[in-house]
């Protein structure tokens, strides 16, 4: 059996992590109101109505942040601050939820944001929301 060189380890696990990254979704109908409040025109953003659909953007009040639809319900969503709730590294998306990476420690937090491996000692800070059948508003 061959010895496992540097070289086709890093490039094997960069194929790996290539086959696992789920592509960012670029969000579209996203309006901050006067007061704040960012509203996403849940018909625009059709990846929202499959349960495990997610949409990353960064919003002036939380920084960077996930929707995440994690039922079928009207108000089956999750809104979560993606800076690790450790030391603030955002977190990475993985293959079945959030992973803090280098430069951060190595937590891995659920889909919905839930603490799965610390370090971290709780889950990622949900946001409140509101939602209807045509829009989430993020308060
Ligand atoms: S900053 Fe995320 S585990 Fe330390």
């Amino acid at each position: 059996m061959q010895a496992l060189t540097r070289r086709s380890f890093i490039c094997g696990s960069a194929a790996v992590a290539a086959l696992t990254a789920m592509p960012a979704v670029a969000a579209t109908g996203v309006k901050t109101l006067k007061n704040g409040n960012t509203v996403i025109d849940l018909v625009a953003n059709k990846t929202l109505s499959n349960v495990g659909g997610l949409l990353e953007l960064s919003i002036k009040k939380y920084g960077k942040v996930a929707v995440v639809r994690t039922s079928k319900s009207v108000k089956g969503f999750s809104v979560i601050n993606l800076a690790c709730p450790h030391a603030g590294v955002l977190v990475s998306k993985s293959s079945d939820g959030w992973s803090c990476n280098p430069p951060g420690h190595g937590s891995v937090f659920a889909l919905n944001g839930a603490l799965k491996v610390g370090p971290a000692t709780s889950a990622l800070r949900s946001i409140k929301f509101t939602a209807t059948s045509k829009a989430l508003t993020i308060n």
